[in-house]
C-alpha cells in the first residue's frame, strides 16, 4: 500500500483522497484553508455528495485518512502527491493556473525522496510541464521526481461510483514507469488505462468536457427546431440515442448546460486555441447555444404571460443539476436573475441548493417544500429534474397558483397528465404548436 498526500480537499481532491484511502492507502488530505481542515477533523463535510460521508468517516477511524494544513507534514512521507486544487477562469476564459503554481512551490520545498507528482486537476495543456519547471528552479537536481497527468471525470452526485468505476483511466507521463506506478494504485480495477504522453492525457480531459457540452448544445438546438417544426425532441434523443455509434448519454435537452466544469473548460480550451493560432469556432457555438437556452426561457415566460412585471413565478429545483447542493453556473441562478431584473417577483424551492443560492442571489425569496413555492404564483418553472418533483400532488399545487402555467425546463412531466390537472404546459422542443405548413411550402418554393 502507498503513502499518498491530496493537494487540495474540493470535490476531487476530496473524493479521491477518500476513495484512495479505502482502497487500504495512507492517505493525507492537505489544503491551506485551515477552516475547512479543522471541520474535516470535526467529521464536517463541506459538499453534499452522496456516499462521501461514510466513506470519510469509515476511513478516518481506520486511521487511514487525515487532514492537514500543513505541507512541511505532508509531502515528505508520501510516495505520491496528487495536485487537486481549483483552476478557476481567469477574465480571458484561461485556466487561471495560481493555485497550481502555488501548490507546485510548496511541494518542491518539501520534497524528499523518490516522489511522483500526479496532476487530477483539469489543467491547460503543457500545466504538467510548468509543474515540472517550477519544481526544478526550487530545487535544482537535488529532487528525484516524475511528473504524472491523470485527470479526473467524476461528475457531481455520482463522484464516489465514478472514481471508484471510471470508464477508462487517464495517465500521461514523459517517463513510463512513473505511469505505470501511478496505474497500480488502481490495480484492483477492471477499467481500461491509456498511458500516453503528458499533453495528450492534458488534452483528453478537455476534449472530453467540451464534446459533452457540445452534445448538450447541440441537442438544445435541435430542440429549438423541433418546437417550430412540430417535431418531439424527446423522441428524437432516443431514436438518435440507439444508434451505437451516437450513444444515449447527454442528449437530453433542457435549459442548457451549467457546473463548475463545462463552462470553465469549454472557455479555457477556446482560449488556449485561439492563442495557439487555431479557430475554435465550433466552442464558440457551443457557448453561443447555451446563453440562448437560458435566454428563451425568459420569452417563453413573457410571451405566456403578457410580461414579466409584477408576476409571480416559482422556480423549483437551484442546483445545476439534480443530487447536488452545487449552484455554480447553474441556469437557474442566471434566470432567477434575469427574470428578476424585469421586475417578476421570484419564489424558489430546491431540497438541498438553497441556501448556496440564497448566497448568490441576495434577498432571494425561498420555500420550504414546493407547495409553499407555488402559492400565489402565475407561473412555475422547472430548472432541475429533482426525483421529488415527480412527487408534487399538482392538483394540490394548481389550487394554490393564481395562474395554472407550468415552463418545465428539463421535460420532466408528461403534457397530458398537467392538462388534465387544468394546467397550461411547455415543455423544451416539443413541438406541439408547429409553424403553418405553408410557411414552409413558400419557403421551399422560394428555394
Ligand atoms: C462534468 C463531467 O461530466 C465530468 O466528467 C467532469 O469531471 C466534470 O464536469 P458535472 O459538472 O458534475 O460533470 O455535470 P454533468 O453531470 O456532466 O452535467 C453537466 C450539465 O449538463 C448539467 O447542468 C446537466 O443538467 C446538463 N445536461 C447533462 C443536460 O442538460 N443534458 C444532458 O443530457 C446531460
Amino acid at each position: 500500500m502507498s503513502q499518498i498526500c491530496i493537494v487540495g480537499t474540493g470535490y476531487v481532491g476530496l473524493v479521491a483522497g477518500s476513495c484512495f484511502a479505502d482502497l487500504g492507502n495512507d492517505v493525507v488530505c492537505l489544503d491551506i484553508d485551515k477552516s475547512k481542515i479543522d471541520g474535516l477533523n470535526a467529521g464536517e463535510i463541506p459538499i453534499f455528495e452522496p456516499g462521501l460521508e461514510d466513506l470519510v468517516r469509515r476511513n478516518r477511524h481506520a486511521g487511514r485518512l487525515v487532514f492537514t494544513s500543513s505541507y512541511q507534514r505532508a509531502i515528505p512521507p508520501a510516495d505520491f502527491v496528487f495536485i487537486a486544487v481549483d483552476t478557476a477562469s481567469g477574465p480571458g476564459g484561461e485556466a487561471s493556473l495560481s493555485s497550481v503554481e502555488a501548490a507546485a512551490k510548496r511541494i518542491a520545498a518539501n520534497l524528499d525522496g523518490r516522489t511522483i507528482i500526479v496532476d487530477k486537476s483539469t489543467v491547460p495543456v503543457g500545466t504538467g510541464d510548468l509543474v515540472s519547471s517550477i519544481i526544478r528552479q526550487h530545487r535544482g537536481d537535488d529532487v528525484d521526481f516524475h511528473i504524472v497527468s491523470n485527470p479526473e471525470f467524476l461528475s457531481e452526485g455520482s463522484a464516489v461510483a465514478d472514481f471508484l468505476q471510471p470508464d477508462r483511466i487517464v495517465l500521461g507521463s514523459e517517463n513510463p514507469s512513473a505511469a505505470r506506478d501511478v496505474a497500480s494504485l488502481y490495480r484492483s480495477f477492471t477499467s481500461p488505462i491509456i498511458i500516453t504522453d503528458l499533453r495528450t492525457a492534458e488534452m483528453i480531459k478537455y476534449a472530453s468536457n467540451a464534446f459533452l457540452a457540445t452534445r448538450v448544445s447541440f441537442i438544445n438546438e435541435i430542440a429549438s427546431m423541433c418546437e417550430r417544426l412540430g417535431a418531439d425532441v424527446t423522441e428524437v434523443s432516443r431514436g438518435m440515442g440507439l444508434d451505437k455509434r451516437i450513444g444515449e448519454g447527454y442528449l437530453s435537452a433542457g435549459v442548457g448546460w451549467g457546473g463548475s466544469c463545462f463552462r470553465k473548460d469549454v472557455l479555457a480550451l477556446e482560449h488556449m486555441a485561439a492563442v495557439n493560432g487555431c479557430h475554435p469556432q465550433l466552442l464558440r457555438a457551443v457557448m453561443e447555444i447555451n446563453r440562448d437556452m437560458r435566454r428563451s426561457v425568459i420569452r417563453k415566460l413573457r410571451e405566456q404571460l403578457g410580461g414579466l412585471r409584477g408576476f409571480r413565478v416559482a422556480v423549483l429545483g437551484v442546483s445545476f443539476k439534480p443530487n447536488t447542493d452545487d449552484v455554480r453556473d447553474a441556469p437557474a441562478i442566471e434566470i432567477i436573475r434575469l427574470l428578476l431584473g424585469e421586475g417578476a417577483d421570484v419564489v424558489a424551492y430546491d431540497p438541498v441548493a438553497l441556501p448556496n443560492a440564497a448566497n448568490e442571489v441576495k434577498g432571494l425569496k425561498t420555500a420550504t417544500d414546493p407547495y409553499g413555492a407555488v402559492e400565489g404564483a402565475d407561473a412555475v418553472f422547472i430548472a432541475t429534474e429533482w426525483n421529488e418533483f415527480n412527487e408534487i400532488d399538482w392538483e394540490r399545487a394548481g389550487a394554490a397558483m393564481r395562474r395554472k402555467f407550468i415552463l418545465d425546463g428539463r421535460n420532466l412531466y408528461n403534457h397530458e397528465e398537467l392538462e388534465s390537472c387544468g394546467f397550461e404546459y411547455i415543455g423544451v422542443g416539443q413541438g406541439r404548436n408547429p409553424s403553418p405548413i405553408s410557411e414552409f411550402a413558400a419557403v421551399n418554393a422560394a428555394s
